[in-house]
């Protein structure tokens, strides 16, 4: 008999364990009914490390993400922390998983799900059917790149440095994800820098273009200037299918694109590393909404986007396609229901809280699988 997977389980801060619990329902669910079992291991990370252990992350749940199959993350921080220093700020938890995982391409989807295409701020008929890929590098760039601190010049006064650095592996491997992407949706790929004032930026366009030209000619690979993409992105968003990009441009433009939908209690993650000779890859999935301190514990959280990230580990991870999709179909009944948590509430639909749209998540796994 293959061996259960094995999965690390990192609910954080804030809304992430109430979020978690919704999770559970739907492994236990696929453990009763498609008899796919896991070996779960749960531990602490960001703020609650920080108050057990007096670290954002430990070396014993580092080394638990080493050896899983895939980790699925909640999320980290709040204000309680603020003061814990720049060394111990909860955010290191997610930063030092990515960096000593390897996971160097976190895949950000932004889709408008049909029965929220109201949600979003922008108008209907720009977002209706919304479903792009930002592809953004994780492990390299600004965030991790040397020089970088904060000294005192001679004259007293002080000066910051952080240093935008990719070499042409660390810009290929991410475009070779984002290659493969795009063939599998609409062969569409477009490359995001600031080429006209980064030598960096230089650098990753001419690194890109030569691996499309190489290997992926049946792509369609355009480029675009990062503030150029941001204003294309709330323009006319359906022309992208999978956006390229480096870490801090990255970071900025999904959180961009998610708010295109209208509702980052939706929207799941997975940030992937290097596959080994047998195939196996280090993998984190997380929803991109943050721990939200203002509305934890109220049990008012969106479960989705966590539910929705547990359906991309399946994918990415198990190569589960058909439980993806079921668990994505199940999330969008749901809403076609008209069951909204606060997040996302519209006119005539019924408010609920954070269990009971997680039940009913449940409830519609049940029927799609009669
Ligand atoms: C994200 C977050 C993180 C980042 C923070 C929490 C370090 O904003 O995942 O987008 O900047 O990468
Ligand atoms: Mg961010």
């Amino acid at each position: 008999m293959p061996a259960n997977k094995k999965l690390l389980v990192l609910p954080g801060d804030g809304i992430g364990p109430e979020v978690m619990r919704e999770v559970r329902r739907v492994i236990n669910w696929m453990d009763r009914r498609r008899a796919v079992s896991f070996d779960i291991t749960e531990d602490l990370v960001g703020g609650a490390s920080i108050d057990a252990h007096g670290v954002p992350i430990t070396e014993r749940a580092l080394q638990r993400a080493l050896e899983a199959d895939a980790v699925l993350f909640g999320a980290v921080g709040g204000p309680q922390w603020n003061a814990a220093g720049f060394d111990k700020r909860p955010e290191l938890a997610i930063l030092r998983l990515r960096g000593e995982l390897g996971l160097f391409a976190n895949l950000r989807p932004a889709i408008v799900y049909g029965p929220l295409v109201e949600a979003s701020t922008l108008k209907a008929e720009v977002v209706r059917g919304l479903n792009l890929m930002i592809v953004r590098e994780s492990t390299g760039g600004i965030y991790f790149g040397s020089p970088r601190g904060i000294e005192t010049l001679p004259d007293g006064t002080r000066r910051g440095i952080n240093t935008e650095v990719y070499t042409t592996p660390e810009i290929e491997r991410v475009a070779r994800v984002a290659f493969e992407l795009a063939r599998k949706r609409q062969s569409r790929l477009c490359s995001v820098e600031k080429s006209n004032v980064m030598e960096s930026g230089l650098l990753w366009r001419q690194t890109v273009q030569a691996l499309g030209d190489d290997e992926y000619p049946d792509v369609a690979l355009s480029h675009l200037y990062a503030d150029n993409c941001a204003m294309q992105l709330v323009r006319n968003p359906r022309q992208f299918d999978v956006i390229v990009t480096s870490n801090l441009f990255g970071d900025l433009l999904s959180d961009l694109a998610s708010m295109l939908t209208g509702s980052l209690g939706m929207l799941p993650s997975a940030t992937l590393g290097q596959p080994d000779a047998t195939g196996r890859r280090h993998a984190l999935y997380e929803p991109i909404h943050g721990s939200a301190p203002d509305i934890a514990g109220k049990g008012v959280a969106n479960p989705l986007a966590q539910i929705l990230s547990f359906a991309m580990l399946l994918r990415y991870s198990f190569g589960m396609e058909e439980d993806a999709v079921l668990i994505e179909r199940a999330c969008v009944n749901v809403l076609a229901n008209g069951l909204r948590t606060p997040d996302i509430m519209a006119p005539d639909c019924a408010k609920v809280g954070t269990q009971v749209m997680g039940e009913a998540v449940e409830r519609e796994l049940d029927k799609l699988a009669a």
